[in-house]
């Protein structure tokens, strides 16, 4: 019979094969649609299993949302642009019209006022990167290590190659950011993502470390140590430990591939462990994280020690209700609490 678990076996062999061996005879060559896309990849990935199967109805609705939050997204970005342009000529319209209006001398003591204030701004930008690169320099030498295990690159579509990168930028910049920052790794840091990466302007200044190998490699000789995070795992976080390292799987893919981090963890005997979400919310759908939230909500539990604050801190809010604890207190002293619940619990 053909199983989850026999799928997961037969698509790992093929997570670390180059593009090239991987069988595409099998796409359909008329493929336009990003829906058509993941079948095509599944395809790429296991038609020597089993026939594509084409996408259920609810899947297509959601591809479909998904494409037209994208194109919202873009024009929203794009007006936003044109609107930051307009600004500038309109700020610097005014500050020609300004100076226009005064005498020389007044003019001369405007410009200084003008060009101390830009300097004082500066001098601040420099502190914060200063001391930016201080917390994450001491974070690597003795902070919580936390690795992103880049080995799944074959099983993601460009586009969320493409989205993964994007996510790993924002892990790099959110963990500058933070109040206690983590020891960041990447491992199999390798084809398509590390091209990408590459590109990025700064990229070879960040404070982090990486290994083109497997992590179970890196860290061979600390093997007992290392806990993969993984939503399907049966036991819950409670605390961070800083003699552990805790692994976060690279990919974004809707949880096409369940279990996939899971499956990994248990063929290579290591521990495993879930954050602790259940225990303080209620989600309105699966608890599966993107990277980046799994990220922030390590970083702000190593600043806060509370699970709760982090996942309120991360979590947006469409996408969780309250405990019932929290609704029956809140029912109690407020007639309009379980509107507002019901209104949370909307995925929008
Ligand atoms: C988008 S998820 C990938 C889901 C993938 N199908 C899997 O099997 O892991 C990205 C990664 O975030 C981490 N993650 C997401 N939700 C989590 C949770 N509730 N608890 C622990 N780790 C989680 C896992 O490491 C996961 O691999």
């Amino acid at each position: 019979m053909f199983t989850l678990s026999n799928l997961i076996t037969s698509t790992s062999a093929l997570i670390y094969k180059p593009n090239h061996q991987v069988k595409l005879a099998k796409m359909d060559a008329t493929i336009t649609t990003t829906a058509d896309h993941h079948v095509a990849t599944q395809s790429a990935t296991t038609d020597h299993l089993s026939p594509p199967q084409p996408l259920s109805k609810n899947a297509q609705k959601k591809l479909l949302k998904q494409q037209r939050f994208e194109a919202k997204k873009a024009e929203k970005k794009a007006a936003m642009k044109e609107e930051k342009k307009r600004q500038g000529e309109r700020k610097r319209k005014e500050w020609e019209e300004k100076l226009s209006n005064l005498s020389e001398e007044e003019r001369l003591k405007t410009i200084e006022t003008r060009k101390g204030m830009r300097r004082e701004r500066m001098e601040q930008r420099n502190e914060e990167r200063e001391s930016k690169t201080l917390r994450l320099s001491e974070a690597k030498k003795s902070g919580q290590k936390v690795v992103l295990d880049l080995q799944f690159s074959e099983l993601m579509a460009p586009n969320e190659i493409h989205s993964l990168v994007k996510q790993i930028m924002y892990c790099y910049s959110v963990n500058g950011r933070s109040v206690v920052p983590c020891h960041l790794w990447l491992t199999g840091y390798a084809g398509e993502i590390e091209s990408q990466l590459q590109k990025m302007p700064g990229f070879d200044k960040w404070i982090i470390d990486k290994d083109t190998g497997p992590y179970i490699n890196t860290f061979e000789s600390q093997k007992e140590n290392l806990v993969y995070l993984t939503a399907d795992s049966e036991n819950m976080l409670s605390e961070l430990d800083l003699n552990k390292i805790y692994i976060i799987g690279g990919l974004v893919d809707r949880n096409r591939w369940k279990g996939i981090t899971m499956k990994k963890a248990v063929d290579q005997g290591i521990q495993t462990a879930k954050l602790p979400i259940g225990n303080y919310l209620k989600m309105s759908g699966s608890q599966v994280l993107t990277v980046n939230q799994v990220i922030e909500i390590l970083l702000k539990f190593l600043e806060t020690k509370d699970w709760k604050e982090s996942f309120f801190h991360v979590i947006p809010q469409r996408k969780r209700c309250e405990t019932e604890e929290q609704v029956a207190q809140e029912e109690e002293g407020d007639e309009e609490s379980e509107q507002g619940l019901k209104r949370q619990c909307i995925e929008t």
